[in-house]
């Protein structure tokens, strides 16, 4: 290929793929800004979620990405998230998942069904470091947390805007409980408490985090992110917390934007 054709290749928008338990989504994300081009495209999770089963919706998600007027080049690397402890593209936990998961090696697996290079990402870092670049957390310098909550408790550890991967702040022990078990939103329902009831379990999660890191600035993310209003202002902390700013889309584009920052495709 020549410089010119490799120059006019568009790689300022890459595929992000979100792999959640009932959910797997995925969006053509604009690295400039943060923004989707085009609707995003979801498939239900299949049950099992086995990776084989998981890496056949992906490639299908990825197709139909991939079939759309102006999409990136067929060759341009694909960022996934999936919840569980990723290191060297290998997954070694699987708290909400099919335990099968435990040692298999995602990246080989979705770049081998896939034919392009793919790269994972745990879900919580991809939210926050899409915070970090394009929402709440633009700009901040310092210790940044962004805790998701959801059917777990996911953590971003931002630091000067860069990710110390993996924190897991989900599964401190608090009160002799796995963190998640209690204060995680799908806990809040399984418990049905109240907002205020909620907050309270929030506070004391919190307030030990915040002991144990003083950040900059908290980040609420999650889908109950957008209720923000029904329990930030019942919690005191001496650090700012804020609801993240891009929703549904953070993971879909902080898979994008991890792998595009591995590969240098950011420009
Ligand atoms: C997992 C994390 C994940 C979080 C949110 C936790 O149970 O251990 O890896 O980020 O849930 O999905």
């Amino acid at each position: 290929m020549s410089k010119k054709d490799e120059k006019s290749k568009n790689h300022a928008q890459v595929i992000g793929i979100d792999i959640g338990g009932t959910g797997i989504k995925g969006g053509i994300v604009n690295l400039k800004d943060g923004e989707l081009v085009g609707e995003r495209f979801r498939i239900p999770t299949p049950q099992p979620a086995t990776p084989e089963a998981v890496a056949a919706v992906v490639a299908q998600i990825v197709e139909e990405l991939s079939s759309r007027k102006g999409a990136p080049a067929k060759d341009t690397p694909v960022g996934v998230t999936f919840p569980g402890i990723i290191q060297h593209g290998v997954c070694w936990s699987a708290a909400n998942v099919d335990k099968s998961w435990v040692g298999t090696d995602i990246d080989a697996l979705f770049t081998k069904q896939l034919g392009r290079p793919v790269e994972v990402v745990n879900d919580a870092d991809a939210a926050g470091i899409a915070e970090a670049r394009y929402g709440a957390g633009k700009g901040v310098d310092g210790t940044v947390l962004v805790i998701t909550l959801g059917t777990g408790i996911g953590s971003a550890f931002i630091f000067n805007g860069r990710l110390v991967p993996n924190a897991e702040l989900g599964h401190l022990e608090i009160d002799g409980h796995d963190a998640e078990s209690k204060a995680s939103a799908v806990a809040r329902e399984r418990d049905g408490l109240s907002w205020e009831e909620y907050s309270v379990l929030l506070q004391r999660y919190f307030s030990h985090v915040e002991f144990l890191f003083s950040p900059e600035l908290f980040i609420v993310g999650g889908g109950i992110s957008k209720r923000a209003d029904e329990y930030l202002p019942h919690m005191k902390l001496r650090t700012k917390i804020v609801p993240a700013e891009l929703k549904n889309e953070a993971g879909i584009v902080g898979a994008a934007l991890q792998i595009a920052l591995q590969h240098k495709l950011t420009k």
